[in-house]
């Protein structure tokens, strides 16, 4: 970590943020040695915005474009420009419910990090928990990992697992998972800033 400044993360979520505010509270209680330096969403009314707005925080609505599970092109470099004004030297993705193309990763080499609802390589994709809840297995979890193009196929760097329990529904499952996402997120981020492995990109 550079004694200079902390790390900076951009933190990027389209849904009701409760990833985000665990991050958010990390920081704020130097749980976590770095700052949040601005808040992206591709949905206008979402919980992430309206979070980062109560924590004093910089929070934007970017337009993705006309794409449902992707950004367009302009979209895409609207989203690099916000994170580069906003010095970001690690993007966290926090409930982005779009895939990131190339162009976007060649912008932020190996400094994007996602956490996904089920212990990876089971169950990628979307409602990972109601997946696994239909395969019976006993035990599932979250996943921390590097993002590259593929649909959760990033490098794995942490998981926590979860147990199924008797007469679990897709709700209790899934809160009981996030749960687990809020300890497990700032802890594995504030590891690899200890590590050195995320650190002070830009001047
Ligand atoms: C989280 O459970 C996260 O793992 C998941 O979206 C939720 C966002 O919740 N992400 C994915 O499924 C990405 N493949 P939050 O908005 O409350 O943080």
């Amino acid at each position: 970590m550079s004694g200079e400044r902390k790390v900076r993360l951009g933190v990027i979520g389209s849904g009701k943020g409760s990833n985000f505010v665990a991050l958010a509270q990390a920081c704020r209680d130097a749980k976590l040695p770095a700052e949040i330096a601005v808040v992206l969403s591709d949905v206008a009314e979402s919980g992430i915005l309206k979070h980062a707005v109560d924590f004093g925080l910089p929070a934007r609505f970017i337009a993705p474009g006309p794409f449902r599970t992707k950004l367009d092109e302009s979209a895409e470099s609207n989203y690099v420009t916000a994170l580069r004004e906003a010095r970001v030297d690690l993007v966290v993705l926090a409930g982005f419910m779009r895939i990131l193309k190339g162009g976007f990763l060649a912008a932020f080499p190996r400094r994007v990090i996602n956490i996904h609802p089920a212990l990876l390589p089971a169950f990628p994709g979307l409602a990972s928990w109601k997946q696994a809840l239909d395969h019976g297995v006993k035990v599932t979890g979250c996943t921390v990992h590097w993002v590259d193009q593929g649909i959760d196929t990033g490098r794995i760097i942490a998981q926590q697992a979860v147990p199924v329990l008797d007469g679990d529904t897709a709700e209790t499952l899934h809160e009981r998972i996030q749960q687990a996402e809020r300890v497990l997120y700032p802890q594995t981020i504030g590891e690899l800033i200890r590590k050195g492995v995320v650190k002070v990109a830009v001047a």
